[in-house]
């Protein structure tokens, strides 16, 4: 984690925006000495930060590094409690394996792990999750909700809507959700959503939701298989998307809809996840772990749950499923 000086400093550029702070000022807000202000000015630059310094006015940041630093992603960023405290690695076996560590050692509620490579990503039902570096966000966020077990699921939607907004906010482009927690554009799969649980009884002791977004990648970057089915936002813009920028906007958007869901319950996610949603009201196919149920697909239960109606009127609940539409 790292030191409280330097997210202080980048809270002040942050809102300073392009006017320049001098050493002096940024001592006196930061409360500790210009030494230390010009020590952690320098580590930035190390990262790949450009700062410019102007005699008898002081800093201002030019440019942010390519790889997604911790402090990069704190430049900019307008949360209290989301990706407050993050947990940076260049290489892991899986952000999801690390979240569960660091969850069961009482981390704040909020903290992300994010990683530019998992060597073992893990997708939902045992499936791999392609993960190369510098060119997707892979994180895993932890919540330590107090709402019961069967709930958990509720949270993946939440997850879904924050993340298509933020799509929205900082391509312009227009994302649709597949059941349960599939986004995708022009039919490809752009986003995947893994929710695990640490529990007793029916207490929840910390949920914690993988994200794994393609952004930057090339078509050819793709394994074969995955190339007709996948996609990345800057294959569907047609340009290199900022990585920090749409983390930010998730954590921003999960704020403020995490803050809705715990004071008002699941009902207004549901509808805005309605909005999103391109399975609902279609025919279509469901391949859950023992059957195949084929009919048109109703809508969602209060939890989360799709509900499918059969050829015969039957009406099926469906808890985890792969969707063809
Ligand atoms: C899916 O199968 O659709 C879910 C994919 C979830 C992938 C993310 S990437 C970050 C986190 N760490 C993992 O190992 N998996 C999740």
């Amino acid at each position: 984690m790292q030191s409280e000086i330097r997210k202080e400093l980048l809270d002040a550029f942050t809102n300073a925006g392009d006017v320049y702070l001098s050493g002096q000022h940024l001592a006196d807000l930061i409360g500790c000495s210009r030494t230390a202000v010009w020590k952690h000015i320098e580590e930035l630059r190390k990262e790949g930060f450009e700062l410019e310094a102007v005699r008898n006015k002081g800093y201002r940041i030019l440019k942010t590094p390519e790889k997604i630093t911790a402090d990069e992603i704190r430049l900019g960023l307008t949360t209290e409690l989301i990706g407050r405290n993050i947990h940076y690695e260049e290489s892991v076996e899986s952000t999801q394996k690390l979240a569960h560590h660091f969850a069961s050692e009482d981390v704040p509620e909020g903290t992300v792990i994010i990683a530019e490579e998992q060597r073992s990503g893990k997708g939902r039902m045992s499936r791999k999750w392609h993960s190369p570096k510098y060119t997707g966000i892979w994180m895993s966020l932890i919540l330590r909700p107090n709402i019961p077990l069967h709930n958990a699921p509720q949270l993946t939607l939440l997850t879904a809507v924050a993340i298509v907004q933020a799509m929205e906010e900082i391509t312009g482009l227009h994302p649709v959700i597949k059941w349960p927690n599939d986004i995708l554009l022009n039919g490809k799969k752009v986003t995947g959503i893994l929710t695990e649980l640490q529990a007793e009884a029916d207490r929840i002791h910390s949920i914690i939701i993988g994200m794994g977004i393609n952004v930057n990648q090339r078509k050819e970057e793709f394994p074969i298989e995955l190339q007709e089915i996948a996609s990345s936002l800057s294959i569907e813009k047609g340009e290199t998307i900022s990585r920090a920028a749409l983390i930010r906007s998730i954590f921003k958007h999960f704020e403020k809809l995490y803050s809705l869901y715990l004071e008002k319950g699941f009902f207004p996610i549901k509808l805005l996840w309605e909005g999103y949603a391109v399975s609902i009201g279609k025919v279509l196919k469901a391949r859950t772990l023992t059957n195949v149920i084929e009919g048109t697909a109703l809508g969602i239960t209060d939890e989360g749950v799709l509900k499918i109606e059969d050829q015969s009127g039957v009406i099926h609940h469906v808890y985890s499923a792969d969707i063809e539409l």
